[in-house]
């Protein structure tokens, strides 16, 4: 039967949507509740919706009864400090699992390289529903980052990176495609990730945002981008012998965020 999935989406694995050219109060992200949560870099999570409305980040599946990312249960005490961030994750209209903000320290291209992972977004999601993809809304104006996104972790071709102003809207299917963020800076980066379900409500959100297949990369010098391919392939490398010394294997790369 399949999952179903949007066309917008087929051929590049991810859409960039108009900005959006709101203020929003920055206390919507910074008085809400954080929770250590350790994802592809320094990084902590604030949920706005979880498995049973409970400021924890863990998989749906990790709960009993385990289930697939969708019906997030909203938690009252964060999604009133954060009216138009839950407002938001809300305007499509499809099912959403976890709603959360990330907040990520300062990084390099090179972090991200190695940061790079596939979410695990459709575990036990039953055959025939909507497949789960993300949203990324990046909330602080954070002129320098970029969000990297690659078909193979450790090869750049065909890697793209997406500019990240205050505004920028990105949907990802990011159980297909690796991503992390190269975040440049002194101050953390906060973005509102949500778990949505595709289908027709997701697909006309799409369409009334303009979404765009392609964008121009971000420019990045050539010597910056080797040298975060070395340094990816070094950390790599280094793991591996660390793992082998403790006499463990490499484990799937899988981040929950
Ligand atoms: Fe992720």
């Amino acid at each position: 039967m399949g999952y179903i999935k949007s066309a917008a989406l087929e051929e590049t694995g991810y859409v960039v949507l108009d900005r959006y050219n709101k203020e929003i109060d920055p206390k919507e992200w910074l008085d809400i509740e954080y929770v250590d949560w350790k994802s592809s870099g320094d990084t902590r999570f604030a949920p706005l919706a979880s498995a049973k409305g409970e400021i924890e980040c863990n998989g749906f599946w990790n709960h009993k009864p385990p289930r697939t990312d969708k019906d997030g249960v909203w938690i009252d005490s964060q999604t009133a400090i954060a009216p138009t961030l839950t407002e938001r994750a809300q305007e499509p209209g499809s099912n959403v699992g976890r709603c959360r903000v990330i907040e990520l320290q300062p990084n390099t291209y090179a972090d991200a390289l190695y940061n790079l992972h596939q979410d695990d977004n459709n575990r036990l999601n039953p055959d025939g529903t909507g497949w789960v993809v993300r949203g990324f809304f990046n909330l602080t104006d954070d002129k320098d980052s970029y969000f990297v996104l690659r078909h193979n972790r450790t090869d750049p071709e065909g890697e793209v990176r997406i500019a990240l102003p205050a505004g920028a809207q990105l949907i990802v299917d990011t159980q297909r495609l690796w991503h992390a963020a190269a975040h440049y800076g002194t101050e953390p980066r906060y973005c509102l990730i949500t778990s949505w379900e595709s289908g027709p409500q997701l697909d006309e959100y799409i369409a009334k945002y303009n979404g765009q297949e392609h964008v121009p990369s971000v420019e990045v010098e050539q010597d910056v981008l080797d040298a975060g391919q070395a340094e990816q392939t070094r950390r790599i490398a280094a793991r591996a012998a660390a793992l082998a010394a403790r006499g463990q294997a490499e484990k799937a790369v899988m981040s929950e965020a």
